[in-house]
């Protein structure tokens, strides 16, 4: 598969667990610009990771969760106690009728980085691969890293022409090749020239802008509130901070107060980022930091269920002052891998039929859709193979079907050998000897040089 991206480790470096706070909660909603977005839930921009196809799996969790909650048996619902002891429900609340207008709880989408430089010298038939998206996905922001106002500015309207809701500013990126370029991370050393940046892009779009960034470069160049400060001087709708430095990377534990500092700072919404894995974690964000909003990156890919748990858990405890939240069952996470598996198969399946369409109407067409069909099917398989790394964690004999993932060598071939997988469970599922818990955190291979 073409590598798009490098490999590096980006897992948890020893995650803290938090304990529900007893007043706090996610909020319901909250507004960027004209843009309402309910619940206050975003989904991080991951290179490599974030594309269409992921981000409308995570907007439709439900298409591999619970059906309803009426139709829940009571014994596989979460009883996860929050507040006091025992939990009253005998099913978690439903979230599409409560605190979220979208089926996962997931309020707010974003796509990769994309290179302002880029797009600006991309033809316009050829943009759309790069800002492809899909109605169901609104509201999604589209972010953009870069260094040139002009440049930047000319992007953004290209984003807003293209009907995003949002648009982001990636100022977080450490990738050498980013920050070589004064690009993402590398432009926090130069207050100036982000002024410029945020003005250019501010007077060229009407849409909600909207800035992501780290603490600073390092320990002693912390520019996160100055930051802050600015992006509202200028006139951006919000900003979102990954409370870590450039220099950390991904080590250590994001450090939280400096989105309470941030917070304190300023008047427009801040999205908290860093390090949030479980509902009790979000919660625990807002309640030590008071942001506006909560941020979540590693953990979708590692649990695609945490928006809808943290709407869950909101939507009980509005109703009842007690919060709960489902946890997957065995069936949820065959049908989860199941779903995410197709919708790639299928999305291969629609480019391609662009793309026959389109080389139809060229000489070399049959050389073309050849090569880039290959590849197509190359990167599918890829990207099933990445995502069995983090999607089997948790489930029992989860190294089994792994490796059967990773032996397969076409899209069905993976397909068959998930349904082999579980049907195989299914007919063990009285069996307690039969599937030792999987423990591993299968995290290793979430790994990208942006940020
Ligand atoms: C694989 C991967 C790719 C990423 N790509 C981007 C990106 O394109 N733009 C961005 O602003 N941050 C990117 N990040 C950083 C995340 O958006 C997020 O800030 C970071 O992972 C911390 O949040 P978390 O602890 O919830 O994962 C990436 C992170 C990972 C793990």
């Amino acid at each position: 598969m073409k590598k798009r991206y490098t490999l590096e480790q980006k897992k948890w470096d020893s995650p803290a667990t938090h304990a529900m706070p007893e007043h706090s909660r996610v909020p319901a909603s909250f507004t960027v610009g004209k843009v309402r977005i309910a619940p206050a839930t975003v989904l991080a921009p991951m290179a490599g990771v974030t594309d269409t196809v992921f981000r409308r799996f995570i907007r439709n969790a439900s298409l591999f969760s619970s059906p309803s909650p009426q139709n829940c048996h009571p014994e596989r619902s979460a009883q996860r106690e929050v507040e006091g002891p025992a939990v009253a429900f005998d099913v978690a609340p439903n979230v599409e009728s409560t605190t979220t207008n979208q089926q996962s709880g997931c309020g707010l989408i974003m796509t990769e980085f994309t290179s302002a430089d880029g797009l600006s010298r991309t033809r316009e038939s050829k943009r759309k691969r790069y800002l492809t998206y899909y109605d169901d996905e609104h509201p999604i922001s589209a972010q953009l890293f870069g260094s040139n106002p002009a440049t930047l500015a000319d992007s953004a309207r290209i984003v807003q022409d293209c009907g995003f809701d949002l648009v982001d500013l990636n100022l977080g990126c450490p990738a050498k090749r980013v920050v070589r370029c004064n690009g993402g991370s590398g432009l926090l050393r130069d207050l100036p020239l982000i002024e410029r940046i945020f003005r250019a892009i501010r007077a060229a779009v009407s849409i909600p802008f909207t800035v992501k960034f780290r603490m600073g470069w390092s320990d002693s160049e912390i520019v996160c509130v100055q930051l802050a400060r600015l992006a509202e001087d200028c006139g951006l709708n919000a900003v979102a901070l990954h409370a870590r430095t450039r220099e950390d990377g991904y080590t250590g534990q994001a450090r939280w107060e400096y989105i309470a500092a941030v917070k304190d700072a300023v008047r427009i919404p801040v999205i908290g980022n860093g390090d949030i894995r479980t509902p009790e974690d979000a919660a625990a964000m807002v309640h030590a930091t008071h942001c506006d909003a909560i941020m979540i990156g590693r953990g979708a890919p590692a649990n695609p269920w945490i928006f809808r748990q943290i709407a869950q858990y909101t939507a009980s405890k509005e109703a009842t002052g007690v919060g709960a939240y489902d946890v997957p069952t065995d069936q949820d996470r065959y049908r989860m891998i199941r779903t995410y598996f197709q919708m790639l198969v299928d999305e291969i399946a629609l480019e391609e039929a662009a793309e026959a369409a389109r080389a139809a109407a060229i000489i070399a067409a049959g050389q073309i859709a050849g090569n880039s069909k290959a590849q197509r099917h190359r990167d599918c398989v890829g990207k099933m193979k990445q995502f069995a790394a983090w999607f089997t964690h948790g489930i029992p004999n989860g190294t089994s079907l792994r490796k059967s993932i990773f032996e397969a060598k076409s899209g069905p071939a993976v397909l068959a050998a998930v349904e082999s997988f579980f049907a195989n469970r299914a007919s063990h599922a009285d069996d307690p000897n039969h599937a030792p818990a999987d423990e591993s955190m299968g995290l290793e291979a979430l790994a990208t040089s942006c940020d």
